[in-house]
C-alpha cells in the first residue's frame, strides 16, 4: 500500500526523496507529498493524482534546499486521493509533519479526543490525527520527537508505519513500524528510512531490518532503535543482493514486459544452490526439522491472488510426490473459519512482497495454533519471513509491476523443492524419481525462454480480441489455477470480465456464460502422460465450440489432435504434466499485458490496485 521514504544527511534531500518515490510508486498511486526541514521552516507540497503531478507542482512551486525530508505516495484508505488527504499531514502549529502506511483503528476515538481539545482537523485521514499528538507531545522547550513518537504509537491501535519530522529539530527524522514494512538504509553520513529497499539501492546497499513495535531515530550519522517504551531494540542488518539497475525499465516500455522477460533468469536463480551434486535436495535455510516434517500429517499454503494461484499448482505435486494432504487457503479466509491447524501441520505463507496483511495475519493464526511455519517470499528482510519458523526466498529479483509475473513461477518452484524435499525425507520418491524431476525443473528455464520467443502471435491476438467484453479460461488439473491466473492478470490489467474454471465444471452452470463469439481460451493438458486430461478437454472444448465460443488453445508443440477443435492455438513446449504451468502462463501474461496495453491502460499501474497489500 503506500510508499515511504525519508532521508538525512549531506545531499538534497528533495532530489533524493523524490527519486524514492518514483521507485515506490508501485505501492500506492492516488496522490503523493513530501516534507522538508529547511532552516526554520517546514515545507510541505502535495498532490493527488500520481507522482508526475506531484513533480509538476514541485516544478511550479519549488522548494528550499534541505538536507532532511520525508515524501509519501498514497494508496487511499481512510479519505479519497484528494490533495488535503495527502500525505504528509501537518500539526495545527505547523512544527510536526508526518507520513503514514497502514490503518489506525482508533483514530475515530483519537479524532473526538483531539477535536474536544480544540484542535480542528483539515483531512479525513486516520492519519493526521498522529501529526496533532505528536505536537501535543511536544513542548516548545526540551522538545523530544522520539519520545513523542513511542508515547504516541503506545496510544495507537491497528497497523502504521510513521515517519515524522520536526521543524524545531532538523536533522532528525524518526520513524515507527507495526504490522507494516519499514527498512532502513545505512549510509556514509547520510541514512535512509523506506518502506521497501528500492528507495534507497541507489545510495546504499546496507539496510537493517526493523522488528515489530520499534521507534527508529535517523541522523545523518547515527541509527538507534528502540522499541516503544525506549528500550534498546535488537536489529538485523543485511545487505541488499541486487543493484539499482535490477529495480528500472532496463529498456523495456514497462516493467510488467520486463519481468515477463526475466523468468527464465528468476527460475534458473531460485533453483540454484538448492540442489547438490549428488541430487539431493538441500534447504538449509528454511530451518525445517526433519523429524518434524516426518511428523507431519498435512500442509496448509495460505496465499493471496497470484500467490495463492502458485500455491494451488503447487498442490498437486506436494500430494502426488509426498501422499501428505495439502490444503490451499485464501489466506483473507484462513483465520475465520476455525481452521484445523496444529503441531502436526507445515504451514507455507506464500507472498512475493512478504507484507501482504492477510497472508500475515492468517501465518500468525498458524503459529499460535503450534504449526510449523515457512515462508515462501521474494523480499528479504520484510515482516512474512522474519515471523516464520523458516523462510525459502525466490530469487525473482524487485517485481515492480503491480501485476504478478516472475514471481508466480519462482514461487511454484520454491513450493515444489519443499515438496521434493518433504519427499526426499519421507522417503515417498525414489532418489532417481526425485532426480528425473529435478533434471525437468533444470529445463525450466530454457523452456521459458523458447515461449519468449513466440509470443508475438499472442499478442496479436490480444490487439485482435481487444473489444471482447468477456474472456473465460479453462483448465483442468494443473492447468486449472493457470485458468484462474490467466483470467486475474486480465482482470487487473485490461478491467475486463474474465473467469477461469475448471473445464469440468462449466456444465455445472458457467457454460450458460457462452454465446456467439465468447472467446475462451483452454490450457491443453498434454496428450503424452496423463492423456485421460487430454481427451477430457477436448470434449469440453467441443462443448463450448457447439455453443458458439471462440476457442483459443494453449497446447504443446506437436499436439495435432487439437488442430480441428481451435480457431487459434498458441503453441508451448512439450514438457511433463507437472511442469506445464510454468510454460502456459507466460502466454496469458503476455496476452493480458498487451490487451491493456491496446485498451490505452497503464498497465504498470492499473486502477483501484496496489503492489503490495498491507490492510486486511
Ligand atoms: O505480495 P503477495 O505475493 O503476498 O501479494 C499477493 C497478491 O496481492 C498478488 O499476488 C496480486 O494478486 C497480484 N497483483 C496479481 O497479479
Amino acid at each position: 500500500m503506500c510508499g515511504i521514504v525519508g532521508y538525512v544527511g549531506q545531499k538534497q534531500a528533495l532530489e533524493i526523496v523524490v527519486a524514492g518515490l518514483r521507485r515506490l510508486e508501485y505501492r500506492g498511486y492516488d496522490s503523493a507529498g513530501v516534507a522538508v526541514v529547511s532552516g526554520e521552516e517546514l515545507v510541505v507540497r502535495k498532490k493527488a493524482g500520481k507522482l508526475v503531478n506531484l513533480e509538476t507542482l514541485l516544478g511550479s512551486d519549488p522548494m528550499p534546499d534541505s538536507t532532511t525530508g520525508i515524501g509519501h505516495t498514497r494508496w487511499a484508505t481512510h479519505g479519497g486521493p484528494t490533495d488535503s488527504n495527502a500525505h504528509p499531514h501537518v500539526s495545527e502549529d505547523g512544527t510536526v509533519a508526518v507520513i503514514h502506511n497502514g490503518i489506525i483503528e482508533n483514530f475515530a476515538e483519537l479524532r473526538a479526543e483531539l477535536n474536544a481539545a480544540g484542535v480542528s482537523l483539515s483531512s479525513e485521514t486516520d492519519t493526521e490525527v498522529v501529526a496533532h499528538l505528536l505536537a501535543l507531545e511536544l513542548p516548545a522547550a526540551d522538545r523530544d520527537l522520539p519520545e513523542a513518537m513511542r508515547r504516541v504509537c503506545r496510544r495507537l491501535e491497528g497497523a502504521f508505519t510513521l515517519v515524522a519530522l520536526d521543524r524545531e529539530q532538523p536533522d532528525l527524522v524518526v520513524g515507527a513500524r507495526r504490522n507494516s514494512p519499514l527498512v532502513v538504509g545505512v549510509g556514509q553520513g547520510e541514512n535512509f528510512l523506506a518502506s521497501d529497499v528500492a528507495a534507497f539501492v541507489d545510495h546504499t546497499r546496507e539496510a537493517l531490518e526493523l522488528g515489530q513495535d520499534q521507534v527508529v531515530i535517523l541522523t545523518p550519522t547515527s541509527v538507534t532503535v528502540t522499541d516503544f517504551d525506549g528500550e534498546p531494540a535488537a536489529v538485523r542488518p543485511f545487505t541488499v543482493d541486487w543493484d539499482a539497475s535490477a529495480a528500472e525499465k532496463g529498456g523495456f516500455d514497462l516493467f510488467m514486459l520486463k519481468e515477463i522477460a526475466e523468468q527464465p533468469r528468476a527460475v534458473a536463480d531460485s533453483l540454484r544452490g538448492r540442489i547438490t551434486r549428488d541430487s539431493r535436495i538441500q534447504l538449509d535455510e528454511t530451518n525445517l526439522d526433519e523429524a518434524a516434517l516426518r511428523a507431519i500429517t498435512k500442509v496448509v499454503v495460505i496465499a493471496c491472488g497470484t500467490a495463492a494461484h502458485a500455491g494451488m499448482v503447487a498442490k498437486y505435486a506436494i500430494e502426488h510426490w509426498t501422499r501428505v494432504p495439502v490444503e490451499v487457503e485464501l489466506a483473507s479466509e484462513f483465520r475465520y473459519r476455525d481452521p484445523i491447524v496444529g503441531p502436526d501441520s507445515l504451514v507455507i505463507a506464500i507472498s512475493q512482497s512478504g507484507e501482504t496483511m492477510d497472508t500475515l495475519m492468517a501465518l500468525r493464526y498458524a503459529k499460535a495454533q503450534g504449526a510449523h511455519t515457512l515462508a515462501i517470499c521474494n523480499t528479504v528482510g520484510s515482516t512474512i519471513p522474519r515471523e516464520s519458523d523458516g523462510v525459502l526466498y525466490t530469487y525473482a529479483g524487485p517485481e515492480i509491476a503491480v501485476a504478478s509475473t516472475k514471481a508466480f513461477l519462482t514461487q511454484i518452484i520454491a513450493a515444489y523443492l519443499v515438496g521434493l524435499y518433504l519427499a526426499q525425507v519421507r522417503g515417498t520418491m525414489f532418489e532417481d524419481e526425485i532426480r528425473g524431476v529435478l533434471a525437468e525443473l533444470d529445463d525450466m528455464p530454457s523452456k521459458v525462454d523458447l515461449v519468449l520467443d513466440t509470443t508475438e502471435p499472442v499478442r496479436a491476438l490480444a490487439r485482435e480480441l481487444a473489444g471482447a467484453t468477456s474472456v473465460l479460461f479453462l483448465g483442468r488439473h494443473v492447468g486449472f489455477p493457470v485458468a484462474l491466473e490467466g483470467a486475474l492478470k486480465l482482470k487487473e490489467l485490461a478491467y475486463m470480465h474474465a473467469e477461469g474454471f475448471p473445464a469440468g465444471e462449466l456444465k455445472h452452470g458457467p457454460i450458460a456464460l457462452i454465446e456467439e463469439g465468447v472467446p475462451v481460451i483452454v490450457i491443453v493438458p498434454s496428450p503424452r502422460g496423463r492423456a485421460v486430461l487430454h481427451d477430457k478437454i477436448v470434449s469440453n472444448i467441443q462443448e463450448v465450440r457447439a455453443r458458439g465460443a471462440l476457442v483459443v488453445a494453449i497446447a504443446e508443440e506437436g499436439d495435432e489432435s487439437i488442430t480441428p477443435y481451435a480457431e487459434h492455438i498458441i503453441r508451448i513446449p512439450a514438457v511433463p504434466t507437472l511442469m506445464q504451468p510454468l510454460v502456459a502462463t507466460v502466454p496469458l501474461q503476455a496476452f493480458a499485458c498487451e490487451m491493456a496495453t491496446a485498451k490505452g491502460h497503464d498497465v504498470d499501474q492499473p486502477r483501484n490496485l496496489a503492489k503490495s497489500v498491507t490492510v486486511e
